[in-house]
């Protein structure tokens, strides 16, 4: 079987590429990346040198073009833009890049495109979580090129199975974006945006993999299927940093910050791009993603159409997630 990853070289592509190489159904791992280089040196950090079936090709959305190939089984597309400059930066990638490798990857593969629940917008006011078919609000450049790839992919009508797959905040080993909490949590004081605790579906990243495992294998023959996948749990923000301290033997207190004051940070992170550099989510544009107090999803139709049930367990996902960070020296 061939199966075509983009985004290697990110935290998502890259579990998926290292639990490809060790699946004995696989024959070629097809990775177009940015940086051959780069996912070489990554690969090499997680003992991984020369994998005999791994085919890397360097190509840049969304100018790519996979006609060459061949005929390819499955696709995860996992390359995207989660921090832009810029709206049009957002589009081209996440919209343009999609529907150009959907015109031309070859022998109508079983396709997971990697849409995330920033397309639907927090969880509507009155309810305890998002369900497909809510009305979709985004409310972030990125949230709506989420929406438009996933609007646009069921313009185009692919004529071969496609999954688009909404994901919450994806946790693991190899997750740059929770950097910043476990260097806070190395303070003892750590600002939480507003006074009311937020609540967040999350995922796993190994739960992810198994989850694009099942649709793959028993996933129902609609296309596109768009779908909610979530780990079991609702977590909070204090969740988050009260677990991040554990894993890591710190002890703080959660400091709630005026929420009109964040925004101001964010609104200087315009001038001072340090501010975004050193937490992406701080950019102005993602920053609204924050305010909101509920972002939880209802994964009920996609457990139930594959039989797949998420069974990660938070801490345990937190303290690998430490462990990693500590042998890149990161922390
Ligand atoms: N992480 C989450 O919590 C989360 C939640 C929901 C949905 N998602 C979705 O899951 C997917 C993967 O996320 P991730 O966390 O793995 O992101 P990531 O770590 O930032 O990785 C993004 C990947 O996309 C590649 N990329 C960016 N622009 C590209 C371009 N123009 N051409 C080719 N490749 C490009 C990057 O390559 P370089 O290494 O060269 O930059 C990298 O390999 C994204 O579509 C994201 O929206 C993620």
């Amino acid at each position: 079987m061939r199966l075509l990853v983009t985004g290697a070289t990110g935290f998502i592509g890259r579990t998926l590429v290292l639990r490809a190489l060790g699946d004995g159904r696989i024959g070629e791992v097809i990775a177009p990346v940015r940086s051959a280089e780069k996912l070489r040196a990554q690969l090499a950090r997680e003992g991984v040198v020369n994998p005999p079936k791994l085919n890397i090709l360097e190509a840049t959305a969304p100018d790519w073009d996979f006609r060459a190939l061949g005929k390819v089984d499955r696709v995860v597309h996992c390359a995207g833009v989660l921090f832009g400059r810029s709206r049009e930066e957002y589009f081209r990638v996440n919209v343009d890049g999609t529907l150009r490798l959907l015109e031309t990857v070859e022998g109508a593969p079983k396709t997971v495109l990697l849409s995330s629940q920033s397309a639907g917008g927090p969880t509507p006011a009155g309810q305890t979580a998002r369900r497909i078919g809510d009305g979709d609000r985004p409310i972030s450049w990125y949230g709506e090129s989420k929406l438009r790839m996933e609007s646009a992919v069921r313009e185009m009508a692919p004529q071969f199975p496609v999954l688009l797959l909404r994901a919450p905040m994806v946790l693991g080993p190899g997750d740059q974006a929770t950097l910043p909490l476990f260097r806070m949590v190395r303070g003892f004081v750590w600002p939480k945006p507003g006074f009311k605790s937020k609540h967040f579906s999350w995922i796993s990243s190994d739960d992810l993999v198994d989850a694009i495992q099942a649709w793959f294998e028993r996933g129902p023959e609609i296309s596109p299927f768009t779908a909610n996948v979530t780990s079991p749990g609702t977590i909070t923000d204090r969740d988050l940093m009260q677990t991040a301290a554990r894993v890591s033997k710190r002890q703080g207190l959660a400091l709630p910050v005026p929420q009109a004051a964040l925004r101001l940070v964010a609104l200087a992170s315009k001038v001072i791009p340090a501010i975004g550099e050193n937490v992406p989510s701080l950019t102005p544009d993602r920053a609204r993603e924050i305010w909101p107090n509920r972002w939880v999803l209802d994964a009920r139709p996609f457990e139930e159409a594959t039989g797949w049930r998420g069974s990660a367990n938070f801490e345990d996902t937190l303290a690998r997630t430490l462990a990693w960070f500590r042998r890149e020296g990161l922390v």
